[in-house]
């Protein structure tokens, strides 16, 4: 598994390690010099799929790179994407292209309400929701999520009585970063619902719709739950995630109520720029040709997200809950009474995330998108170093 001949001759190989020092990767770059495998900032290691870049080469040798619009077909591709995949009707006209997703939800804080006003989100979660509604005098609301039998919730009753009048957006992530959830149709429904009653906008961060892990679950996009939440929510997608590409900066948003689309609008007017325009042509080749090169995706990330969890397991005081979608691991790192987790672990050779820049202390992430074998050396790293410790104490 992990290969397969397709008509143009190249091969999906995930298993395939392709040198990333030295090409100004972020993830790579960090530990320069060192041996300590990068399973930090969340992109993956896999090539892009061969139709992406066919395009990109396709565009790149047409030479001419002058100021560029969205193609004439990818919004109509978009549209028929969101169509097959979540059953989603929506107008080519809501959508509102951006050079990246963080801009989306700092563009939604900007736009949804005024000075001094609250936005609300559950925490852990990912760093720029945290900080996102201080770029613009917006106050900050977390409420956690709670760990009730072996998975993340949202804690209903302390969310609403969080709720003030002056709270006026909600940022929520889903399927989420960092716990992996991918929330049930009751679940959306219930945090609508609260949002309804209290007159709040909805922005529904979707970046990782496409990494479902689970193949029981589904992705319900929150603006389709009803027409009335559809009315107060903005939705942030982009072809990023799934098919590898957050260095090409291309995402948009999805929001059927023209006032609220305004809004959004002007908020982004005069600093926002244009998507550039390699991301258009890798949005539309990926939306479109690249079906077959996601499902083996899956298939190879199940195996690594299974790889991961037998290792966690066996590690003495760590433990992770089930994870439905995403390539990233929330480890609880609690009982292990370690000082600085993610110091201990790159001193033995790992590179993960600080669960405290998400509001999570305790806990690390560990992002498994990337080959098998690097995969599994960074796991038996970590089952030495923890066992080691666990044994001196
Ligand atoms: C939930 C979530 N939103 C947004 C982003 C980043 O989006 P972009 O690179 O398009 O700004 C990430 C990246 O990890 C993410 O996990």
């Amino acid at each position: 598994m992990g290969k397969r001949e397709i008509t143009s001759g190249c091969c999906f190989d995930f298993d395939k390690s392709v040198e990333r020092r030295d090409t100004a990767s972020l993830k790579w770059d960090k530990y320069k010099g060192k041996d300590i495998i990068p399973l930090w900032v969340a992109d993956m290691d896999f090539c892009s799929p061969p139709a992406v870049i066919d395009a990109l080469q396709r565009r790149i040798a047409h030479g001419v790179f002058g100021y560029t619009i969205p193609p004439s077909d990818l919004n109509r591709i978009v549209v028929a994407m969101l169509e097959a995949e979540y059953g989603w009707s929506v107008k080519p006209q809501w959508l509102v292209w951006l050079p990246g997703l963080v801009t989306g939800l700092n563009v939604a804080c900007r736009a949804v309400g005024e000075d001094n006003d609250a936005v609300m989100t559950a925490t852990p979660i990912y760093p720029p929701f945290l900080s996102a509604p201080g770029n613009f005098r917006r106050k900050l609301v977390k409420v956690p999520l709670r760990e009730q039998q072996n998975r993340w919730e949202f804690d209903f009753d302390r969310l609403e009585n969080a709720i003030t009048p002056d709270t006026r957006l909600f940022l929520l992530c889903n399927p989420h970063n960092p716990v992996g959830r991918v929330f049930s149709r009751e679940e959306l429904n219930t945090l609508a619902g609260i949002c309804i009653k209290h007159d709040m906008v909805i922005c529904s961060d979707e970046i990782h719709c496409g990494l479902l892990l689970d193949s029981d679950k589904v992705h319900i996009p929150t603006a389709k739950l009803a027409p009335e939440v559809a009315a107060r929510t903005i939705t942030l997608m982009s072809p990023s995630k799934t098919f590898n590409l957050p260095g090409l900066g291309c995402a948009f948003a999805v929001i059927s109520e023209k006032k609220l689309r305004r809004r959004f609008m002007a908020a982004m007017a005069g600093i926002v720029p244009a998507v550039n325009t390699l991301g258009y042509t890798a949005a539309a080749a990926a939306y479109r040709d690249c079906a077959e090169w996601h499902a083996d995706l899956l298939d190879y990330l199940r195996a690594n997200r299974d790889s991961v969890a037998r290792a966690i397991d066996q590690m003495p005081r760590l433990s992770l809950t089930p994870i439905e979608a995403t390539y990233l691991a929330w480890i609880d790192v609690r009982s292990s009474d370690l000082n600085n987790p993610v110091r201990f672990f790159e001193d033995a050779g790992v590179g993960l995330q600080d669960g405290i820049e998400f509001d999570g202390r305790g806990f690390v992430r560990l992002n498994f998108g990337c080959a098998r074998s690097l995969l599994e050396k960074a796991l038996e790293r970590m089952a030495s170093a923890i066992e080691r410790y666990a044994n001196s104490k």
